[in-house]
């Protein structure tokens, strides 16, 4: 018998999105969206502008805009969340969240170790000299090796891919189990690109990750599996070798065609 990735993956899954659907002002604008998420596995959500990606992000996160109705559930690691702001969620269902834009995610006045500092203390009571090393170790653990200039900094005063590097950082200093990561590189120049995705791929050792992208090929370049979403609707759920050498739906196709017709990572051309 064939068990579908949904199944495979909802028996040890950290996040279990089922039949969710988002409507905001009376307009459906994700619908019946199923998807799962196995512990360490690393799924992107990819799909054209305004296909519904963010908002299922959203939804997943806790974060979804005042007045967003919402039908079906999300679990993560087992928990029920489905509508619950981060602040009420569990500590085993905490989601982590690294977004597109590093300036607006951290906050330009305050030095980035003081910024750091806040989720190993608040989430896992960190302090003194435990909080400082722990500190230096994560950002290492993303490249980061200069700790003292970066901890020292504000935002401002480092590069944009660097301010991605932190903001993974602060996502990996709560341990969450579930990361999601909403078109963490497109704002970042290829060769930045390519390092930002290194660090997540090492970042997602832990922890299960949901990868959000327009583009496939970056896509390919970390994850194993891909959900293609259409119109707020889930019109693919496939190994991403397999959404390359034979998509099923019109608009994956138009997908792989887009990646093919920009640079191809060594692993997709592999694949063909
Ligand atoms: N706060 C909001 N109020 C009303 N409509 C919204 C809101 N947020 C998103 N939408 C609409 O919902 C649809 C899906 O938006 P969403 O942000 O999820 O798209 P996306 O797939 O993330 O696109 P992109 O690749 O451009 O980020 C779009 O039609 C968008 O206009
Ligand atoms: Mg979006």
């Amino acid at each position: 018998m064939i068990i579908s990735p949904w199944r495979r993956a909802e028996r040890s899954a950290a996040l279990v999105v089922d039949d969710l659907t988002v409507s905001l002002g009376g307009r459906e604008l994700v619908r019946g969206v199923r998807l799962a998420i196995a512990a360490t596995e690393r799924v992107a959500l990819i799909g054209a502008s305004g296909s519904g990606k963010s908002l299922t992000a959203a939804a997943v996160l806790g974060t979804l805009p005042v007045g967003a109705e919402v039908r079906g559930s999300v679990r993560v690691a087992g928990a029920d969340v489905t509508r619950l702001p981060p602040a009420r969620r569990s500590a085993a269902a905490r989601v982590a969240a690294v977004g597109q834009d590093p300036a607006a995610a951290l906050n330009p006045l305050v030095p980035v170790g003081a910024q750091l500092a806040l989720p190993l203390r608040n989430h896992r009571g960190l302090g003194g000299a435990a909080l400082a090393s722990e500190r230096t170790r994560l950002l290492a653990a993303v490249g980061l090796g200069d700790a003292d200039r970066v901890l020292r900094s504000t935002a401002g005063e480092l590069s944009g891919g660097q301010r991605q590097r932190v903001c993974i950082a602060m996502a990996l200093a709560s341990r969450a189990g579930l990361l999601v990561a909403d078109e963490p590189t497109t704002a970042l120049d290829l060769v930045t690109q390519a390092q930002v995705v290194a660090v997540l791929r090492e970042a997602s050792r832990d922890a299960a990750l949901l990868f959000i992208t327009h583009d496939l090929a970056v896509a390919a370049s970390l994850c194993d599996r891909a959900v293609v979403l259409h119109a707020g609707a889930v019109v693919e759920d496939a190994p991403i070798t397999r959404l390359l050498t034979a998509p099923q739906h019109e608009q994956s196709a138009a997908l792989v065609d887009a990646a093919r017709a920009g640079a191809l990572p060594a692993r997709m051309g592999a694949a063909s």
